[in-house]
């Protein structure tokens, strides 16, 4: 069984489709009934590689951590479409593709998003930061992205989106209405506009290591506050560096 222990780090796999691709008839056997019609229903393949390999990794980890058969788990979605392992245990897991990457973060007792990105040339990043990011976000992208393509910009924004993925609320929730500082130390979250709304504090964000040409990122956060919190244990990242 992978251990992995409560309020602990969460584990971190990454694969690449390409190098994977041999075993995605052995990914696919492990997927449940609805996933497979989910599968059918992608046009692309690429799209559909994708969907199998981050299911099917993310089903060998649950049954690992619960000691299921993988094909026994039944995934669901909330109401905000995020997949929920049904009788979950404490586990939480999530889902990220881009490009050639997959990767899925599981861990026990806390809330966890994880978003890898490739690094799309010839995005007005500009104009999609200002529909995402906060302008304190923005001036401090500035000052970062002079002359480095789109690099600066895919690395906050992974972290936003691993903030957003863990919150679970996809865009019913302004991304502007929090923000995440990188300048000098650890990123760190903060939310912006006072009220009711605690996304702020406690979160944990880490950049994942992934081949160049991509970002990636892991929000978490115990769901025990008091816990001292570890850093996340990454693993697997072989086969993306080679
Ligand atoms: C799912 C979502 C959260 C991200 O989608 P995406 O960037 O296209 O794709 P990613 O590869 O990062 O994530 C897709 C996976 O997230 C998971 N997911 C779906 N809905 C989710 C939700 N509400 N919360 C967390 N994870 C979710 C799924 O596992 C999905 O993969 P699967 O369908 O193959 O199982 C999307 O609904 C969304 O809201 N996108 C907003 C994108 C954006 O504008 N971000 C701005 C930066 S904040």
């Amino acid at each position: 069984m992978t251990p992995i222990a409560p309020s602990g780090p969460p584990l971190v796999v990454m694969r690449s489709l390409s190098r994977a691709r041999a075993a995605l008839p052995a990914y696919a056997a492990l997927l449940g009934e609805e996933e497979r019609a989910q599968a059918g229903r992608l046009r692309q393949i690429t799209d559909r590689d994708r969907f199998v390999l981050g299911r099917g990794l993310a089903r060998l980890l649950l049954a690992q951590a619960t000691g299921r058969q993988p094909r026994a788990l039944a995934l669901t979605r909330d109401e905000h479409g995020k997949p929920r392992l049904a009788d979950a245990q404490g586990l939480e897991f999530n889902i990220a593709h881009s490009g050639d990457l997959v990767a899925v973060a599981i861990g026990r007792d806390c809330e966890l998003g994880i978003d890898v990105e490739r690094h799309r040339p010839g995005l007005d990043t500009a104009a999609i930061g200002r529909l995402v990011f906060t302008e304190a976000e923005m001036a401090g992208l500035a000052s970062r992205a002079a002359g480095a393509g789109t690099e600066p910009f895919f690395r906050q924004w992974v972290f936003k989106e691993a903030l957003v993925k863990a919150l679970g609320t996809g865009l019913a929730r302004d991304p502007r209405r929090f923000e995440i500082r990188l300048e000098g130390g650890e990123p760190a979250a903060a939310f912006v506009g006072g009220g009711e709304d605690d996304i702020g504090g406690r979160w944990r964000l880490s950049a994942l290591p992934v081949t160049p040409g991509y970002s990636a990122a892991l929000a978490w956060r115990s769901a025990s506050p008091t816990k001292t919190i570890p850093d996340y244990a990454a693993t697997s990242f072989s086969d993306v560096h080679g």
